[in-house]
């Protein structure tokens, strides 16, 4: 008999963003002629730069050649892509990461979802609320939660992230293995300081912890007194694992091309208490599950570093930073207290209404798609989140028409 992981059943029935894309799909059916503006999934929507491109051409060129051809390329990503980001990413803050403590994959959703493979089932996991579904569902996936009751998993720590504590939840009481950090956080665009991040370096460096850093929307942060990675903390090599992505600095979100840190001193322990390097587990792992990222979206990817490719990134966020100032500047003037889209594509909006129905109530009358706070978790109830990732064309008639269906 084919037994099923059970554990899948303890699953809401879907993805977040399936749920919002069928009800959008259902407004559609029934208003097929209506242009329907989405700021819901955080997905971008300006073409790659011409760096980008020139690299991705020239690349896919050398594929016709049989002196340039590149077959299977090494699973942990070539060295032209690993040492552009150990000296641009890192170097550059002071951070010491070598190339070799580098993997490139094919994305952040998969690299923060797959990690977990390689802890025990028996890990106590710590999440913020609201946050990232896939943290969560992975975790659940894999049997470390019980059921989900009154909007929460058992078994799983939830880190609050709410206005009084400015988003950024401070290390629990309680004791966690392995903690999920996004900054700058999906959704509410949030940022951590120096400090704040300090705090929980020492919480996991004094509990034999792992902090698992999404830095994803690094790119964004545009106030230098931010933390751009956790390993500008002391300490934080031992104890942090940081996932990157080009999807959102570059516009790889169709491409494909991330990256996730494990300096070689990040340790887990075995059933015994013994020192274990997860570098050589999660190189273990990858090298047999993953057959890397194709030869073009490498050397695409190496392009962002070059000095067009910078300026062009640089301004490719700038856009969308325009946006996100336009959105927080609107709602702010209907009234609605906003949070993020400073240093985030995301603005995160007290609705001060159930969040499906203010979801619904934009969609309805705004045709304007939204995500509803309360997707993220139980703290997510009352609050939207309107991300910055569309045109300026699109963003300013979507808050046109939001003013009108809100006044
Ligand atoms: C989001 O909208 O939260 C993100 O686009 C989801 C993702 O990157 O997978």
């Amino acid at each position: 008999m084919i037994k099923v992981n059970e554990n899948y059943a303890k699953l809401k029935a879907s993805y977040l963003f399936s749920d919002i894309a069928k009800r959008v799909s259902g407004y559609m059916d029934v208003n097929p002629d209506n242009k329907v503006i989405k700021l819901g999934i955080g997905d971008v929507t300006k073409p790659l730069t011409p760096a980008c491109l020139e690299a991705f051409h020239r690349a896919v060129d050398d594929m016709a050649n049989e002196e340039t051809f590149r077959g299977y390329g090494p699973e942990q990503g070539y060295a032209f892509l690993r040492d552009a980001i150990a000296i641009n990413d890192f170097g550059s803050r002071g951070c010491d990461i070598s190339a070799d403590e580098i993997f490139i994959s094919d994305g952040s959703k998969c690299d923060t979802g797959n990690i977990q493979e390689i802890f025990s089932t028996d890990c106590v996991i710590a999440v913020p609320d609201p946050v990232y579904p896939v943290y969560v569902d992975t975790n659940v996936m894999a049997g470390r939660t019980g059921i989900w009751r009154d909007g929460r998993y058992e078994g799983l720590v939830y880190l609050d992230s709410t206005n009084e504590n400015g988003f950024v939840p401070a290390p629990p009481a309680e004791k966690a293995d392995v903690i999920y950090l996004c900054f700058p956080n999906n959704p509410t665009g949030a940022t951590a300081t120096e400090k704040q991040l300090k705090a929980w370096v020492d919480y996991a460096l004094a509990n034999d912890a792992l902090i698992l850093f999404d830095a994803a929307y690094v790119a964004f942060i545009r106030d230098e007194k931010i933390p751009h990675s956790i390993y500008e903390i002391d300490g934080a090599r031992e104890c942090a694992i940081e996932f990157r992505s080009f999807s959102k600095t570059a516009g790889f979100t169709g491409t494909r091309c991330a990256y996730t840190v494990i300096p070689k001193e990040c340790r887990g322990f075995s059933a015994s208490g013994e020192k274990i390097e997860l570098h050589a587990i999660w190189n273990r792992r990858h090298s047999t599950k993953f057959n890397g990222v194709s030869y073009p979206v490498q050397r695409a990817a190496e392009a962002v570093y070059s000095e067009a490719g910078k300026k062009e990134v640089k301004d490719l966020i700038d856009y969308y930073l325009n946006n996100a100032k336009i959105i927080r500047g609107k709602m702010e003037a209907l009234g609605y207290t906003c949070y993020g889209g400073e240093n985030s594509p995301y603005i995160w909006i007290e609705g001060g209404m159930d969040s499906w129905d203010f979801f619904d109530l934009l969609l309805n009358k705004a045709e304007v798609v939204c995500t509803p706070g309360s997707g993220f978790g139980k703290c997510g109830e009352g609050f939207i989140r309107i991300s910055a990732f569309n045109s300026l064309e699109n963003v300013n008639e979507a808050m046109g028409r939001i003013e009108k269906a809100l006044k």
